[in-house]
């Protein structure tokens, strides 16, 4: 499993290319984040629109985008019970963030993807999703999950167009600005991607 998961070391200066992690789909790269990733990070967590449904509040600074992806840099996604975050870019511009959460097993995983508005409703976000199902899939993962808001209907219709299937509904189950709201948890089996 680990040989899928390439990673290479954190970077530590603003100039560097960050290492890691460079998965291909058709029209985009999935890769580690590092420094280069943290203004344009900032730029679109700090866009309402894309904040309205994500636990941070706009505006999102600079330094808290550059202590983001300090925790993130260069890490192997199926790390054991953490968020890792990979950017999204196509056209040569950082898009979006994808991120994956492994569990103690390393046989589930959830996920959890963002793009910048600019870049919205281009089939970017669905194509990151599904160059990560791919992934963790052939790695061995038995069950992807991911929630989003009852009332998101962007992130509703790109779970479902990858195949992910509705399992619960979650009351008051999310902190979003300042009050608790619903939402929808789906999962993929490996069987059901393979099918
Ligand atoms: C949720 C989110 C990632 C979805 O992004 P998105 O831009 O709607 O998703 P896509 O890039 O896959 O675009 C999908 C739309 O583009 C269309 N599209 C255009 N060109 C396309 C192409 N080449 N391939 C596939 N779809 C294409 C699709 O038909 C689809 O339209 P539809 O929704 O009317 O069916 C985005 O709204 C977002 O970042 N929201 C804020 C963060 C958030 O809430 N994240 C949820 C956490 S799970």
């Amino acid at each position: 499993m680990t040989t899928l998961w390439a990673t290479g070391t954190a970077p530590d200066g603003d100039d560097e290319r960050s290492t890691g992690v460079q998965w291909y789909g058709s029209r985009l790269v999935l890769r580690s984040m590092g420094a280069e990733h943290a203004r344009s990070l900032a730029d679109y967590r700090s866009d309402p629109e894309v904040a309205r449904h994500q636990r941070w509040d706009p505006p999102y600074t600079l330094d808290q985008a550059r202590a983001f992806v300090a925790t993130t840099a260069g890490l192997d996604p199926l790390v054991p019970g953490r968020w890792v975050h990979l950017a999204i870019e196509a056209h040569g511009e950082h898009v979006g963030d994808i991120g994956v959460r492994g569990d103690d097993e390393g046989r589930q995983a959830r996920v959890e993807v963002t793009i910048a508005r600019p870049w919205q409703q281009a089939g970017l976000a669905t194509e990151a999703l599904t160059t990560v199902l791919r992934r963790l899939f052939a790695a061995g993962a038995h069950r992807v999950e991911a929630r989003c808001d009852t009332d998101d209907i962007a992130a509703i219709r790109l779970l479902e167009r990858v195949g992910m299937r509705r399992e619960a509904e979650l009351w008051s189950a999310a902190f979003r600005h300042g009050e608790w709201i619903d939402c929808y948890s789906y999962a993929l089996l490996a069987s059901e991607w393979r099918a």
